[in-house]
């Protein structure tokens, strides 16, 4: 069993079960490179304050630098029944040099220890789920590019509703995932404030410079309040949202790509590398890459609540609940990042099958709507005696077994007088789409608008 080096005044032996329930090295050995880069800050400022000598500062610098490599390389496990990251990398720096190693912790916690560690474990992927973020909105706005002049059916209820382009559709994505990495960048700059040297929870009676700390980890600067610091998680908690909400814009996206390859639609073709096989049906090609991002969207929920549930009437300040922060937080962050990543390369080789999308505006009289605008713009009719009208329009048009934008002037006309010949160039796909020219809508030219305006600020963010 582990000897304590956290406990001066506990004689027995710790239970088994006490170190099962209690022990979080198995997972928070995740941190080892902030541990390690929060120790070496720690360091540099108790030398700088004359609270440690330049001596005992180079041997923790070297011992840690080795640890880190040790580490890396496979040399040092992590596996040794520490009760956490924190002691198992103190322990093993006290066994290398000794004394300069215990002097380590003067004027620190471990609770301001966890609070920084983590605070920098989950501001580095704030920055990377950013990152990704914007490759995949570069993506989605160049397939977008591709595509302003491919008529698709534009569904309200998933039924046929007006016809869009394939370009405007995916511009719908890029502005979601836009607002996800505005999401990440804001939580990065609102959470980028340093609790080291909080200590415990009051602060500490040793000289220490706090903006020494945070200036050389990167923060903008300390905290305010060393008894919020220890305690806050709302850093973690953000993250976990945000994931939560981006997953949420995945998994729609990846519902519609799942639609989108079936023989009903066959609007895209996913790449033979994103799409599996079944063990008895042999013709069988599985959409499980959008199935599976759709499904991992339970996972992000769960790792939410979760936490929203441990923090929920902790009383200040560190309690041992707040280990129960970590796994979900590494959970959901390995989750976004793969699913970013799968999801942008998935995009980039997808087929689009621009004749099946067209083919699809040939139903469900996407137009009806552009003859009741006719009506009211060219003959002046109220918009609800055109909407009826309109809908007469319709019936027939199922009568005949056509769509709307296939009708004769002949026909049209059999069913209200008042609709001329001009009325035909606006039952139109084409022209339809192209009629919603308002900013922000569907028209080519709008929607060019909408991709020159996100490849600006593509090109001022990245
Ligand atoms: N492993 C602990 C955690 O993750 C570190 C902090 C322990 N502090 C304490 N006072 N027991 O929260």
């Amino acid at each position: 069993m582990a000897k304590k080096i956290a406990s001066a005044r506990i004689s027995q032996e710790s239970s088994k079960l006490l170190k099962e329930l209690n022990d979080s090295l198995p997972f928070d050995k995740e941190l080892y490179q902030e541990d390690i880069k929060g120790s070496k800050a720690h360091a540099y400022m108790l030398m700088k304050q004359g609270i440690i000598t330049p001596q005992d500062y180079e041997d923790i610098e070297n011992g840690l630098e080795e640890i880190l490599q040790e580490i890396e390389e496979g040399i040092f496990t992590l596996d040794g029944g520490e009760e956490d990251i924190h002691m198992a990398i103190e322990s093993r720096l006290t066994s290398k040099i000794g004394d300069a190693g215990k002097r380590l912790h003067t004027a620190r916690s471990r609770n301001d220890q966890v609070a920084v560690d983590f605070r920098m474990y989950v501001l580095r992927h704030d920055k990377e789920i950013a990152s990704l973020l914007m490759d995949l909105i570069e993506t989605i706005t160049d397939i977008a590019n591709n595509n302003t002049d491919t008529l698709l059916p534009g569904m309200t209820h998933l039924q046929h509703a007006q016809p869009i382009n394939f370009g405007y559709h995916m511009m719908a994505y890029a502005s979601m995932f836009k607002r996800d990495y505005e999401r990440f960048t804001e939580s990065f700059e609102r959470n980028n404030y340093s609790p080291l040297g909080c200590a415990a929870l009051a602060g500490t009676p040793h000289p220490i410079d706090r903006q020494e700390t945070s200036n050389r980890l990167g923060f903008k600067e300390p905290t305010l309040n060393c008894l919020d610091s220890v305690s806050d998680r709302d850093f973690a908690l953000e993250i976990l949202f945000n994931i939560s909400v981006l997953m949420m814009h995945i998994s729609r996206l990846s519902e519609e790509l799942i639609l989108w390859s079936t023989s009903e639609f066959g609007f895209i073709r996913l790449s033979d590398k994103h799409a599996t096989g079944s063990s008895i049906m042999p013709q069988k090609k599985n959409p499980d890459i959008p199935e599976l991002l759709r499904g991992k969207t339970g996972r992000a929920y769960g790792n939410l609540i979760s936490l929203l549930t441990v923090m929920k009437g902790l009383p200040l300040a560190y309690n041992k609940d707040t280990q129960e922060d970590k796994e979900g937080v590494f959970d959901s962050v390995k989750t976004a990042e793969l699913s970013l990543r799968v999801l942008n390369e998935m995009l980039d080789e997808m087929q689009v099958n621009k004749t099946a999308m067209e083919n699809a505006c040939a139903k469900g009289h996407l137009s009806a709507t552009d003859l009741a605008d006719y009506l009211v713009k060219v003959k002046g009719l109220p918009f609800r005696d055109a909407y009826h009208i309109v809908g007469n329009v319709v019936n027939f048009a199922e009568e005949l077994g056509k769509d709307i934008s296939q009708m004769s002037i002949d026909e049209l006309k059999s069913v209200d007088s008042r609709i001329d010949e001009d009325a035909c160039s606006v039952l139109d796909n084409i022209s339809s789409m192209n009629a919603r020219n308002s900013e922000g809508g569907t028209s080519v030219s709008s929607t060019k608008k909408q991709i020159e305006k996100m490849q600006k600020w593509i090109e001022e963010n990245r």
